[in-house]
């Protein structure tokens, strides 16, 4: 247990979603993935007095905290009923270089870690189960009608294949190639786009119920080409989901830009990921120096920052 002296910790890390994003709140599979580049720490330190935070959103007392805050102030307050003790005494401290709002699981992640931290704090150990149900109260909080998908990935050191209230199937990505991820600068607006996609989807005459299944079946495929190691497939079927997503309105110019982008550079696949219209996309590649070559592209065509993320556990980047 990390308790130094009264300073407890608590970690998490960012997430991709490779295929699945809005389809995954519709009950469709998606596949998410682990991104360790980008994590979060909270500690707590145990004081006298009114609980304070230290944050990109706020430094000082809890209950002068903004509203960009509430869900992590709902959670606190959650985990201290469960044991039985009063929010005061704490001084809480995030630190996180996670950006916030681009679809990488900013939000599940800090609540993640600060769920954790209480628990190092109150020396308990925590399930997975009880971490998703705290976890699940701030997504609720922070994006509305949550799929899960988020929080659950956060938490996990391995990828996902993940039917909402159904199945969540860990595995080990290994594939022989690398994701260039890119930031449009932009900040995503993920609990707005879930619920237009959610009322196209209502309505019959749009079309988008069949475009929200097809992305299931695409998750499926791209399972399956995970499973035989076949990029360049996997690469069509990444075009192919930005497609089903930019006709759910959930793309937008700059996301359309980076993705043309990584097209020309030689990418196999790209395609936004998280709650798009804004935030982040993703490009697929075979080779290190092709990634490298499109971090360059992506900086040139606007891109605020770029990581690049091999797939396989034996490949570096160069
Ligand atoms: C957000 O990271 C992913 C969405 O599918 C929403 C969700 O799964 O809760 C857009």
């Amino acid at each position: 247990m990390e308790v130094l002296s009264n300073i407890a910790s608590g970690k998490a890390h960012g997430k991709i979603i490779l295929i699945g994003e809005h389809s995954v709140v519709h009950n469709e599979p998606a596949i998410a993935i682990p991104f360790t580049s980008a994590n979060v720490e909270v500690t707590i330190e145990k004081l006298y007095g009114e609980t304070t935070i230290e944050s990109i959103y706020h430094t000082g007392k809890i209950k002068d905290a903004p509203v960009e805050l509430n869900n992590l102030i709902e959670t606190l307050k959650a985990v201290c009923d469960y044991f039985d003790t009063s929010i005061e005494n704490l001084h809480i401290t995030i630190n996180s270089n996670i950006p916030a709002e681009r679809g990488m699981g900013s939000s599940a992640a800090v609540a993640t870690a600060l769920v954790r931290a209480l628990f190092h704090t109150f020396e308990t150990d925590l399930s997975d189960e009880l971490l998703y149900q705290f976890v699940s109260i701030s997504e609720n909080i922070a994006h509305g009608n949550p799929s899960g998908l988020d929080a659950k990935v956060v938490s996990s050191t391995d990828s996902i294949f993940y039917v909402k209230n159904k199945n969540a199937d860990f595995f080990k990505l290994d594939l022989p190639g690398y994701l260039v991820v890119a930031d449009t600068g932009q900040k995503g607006a993920t609990g707005e786009a879930v619920t237009d996609v959610g009322r196209l989807v209502a309505d019959r005459k749009t079309g988008a119920k069949q475009l929200v299944s097809g992305l299931g079946d695409l998750a499926n495929q791209a399972r399956r080409f995970i499973e035989t190691k076949d990029l360049e497939r996997l690469g069509e079927i990444l075009d192919q989901a930005q497609n089903n997503l930019r006709q759910l309105t959930v793309s937008n110019d700059k996301l359309d830009f980076l993705i043309r982008t990584a097209k020309d550079n030689g990418a196999l696949g790209a395609k936004l990921t998280g709650g798009g219209r804004g935030g982040c996309m993703i490009a697929l590649v075979d080779k290190a120096d092709r990634a490298q070559q499109l971090t360059e592209a992506f900086l040139e065509a606007g891109a605020s920052k770029t990581w690049i993320h091999p797939l396989g556990e034996n490949i570096n980047v160069k």
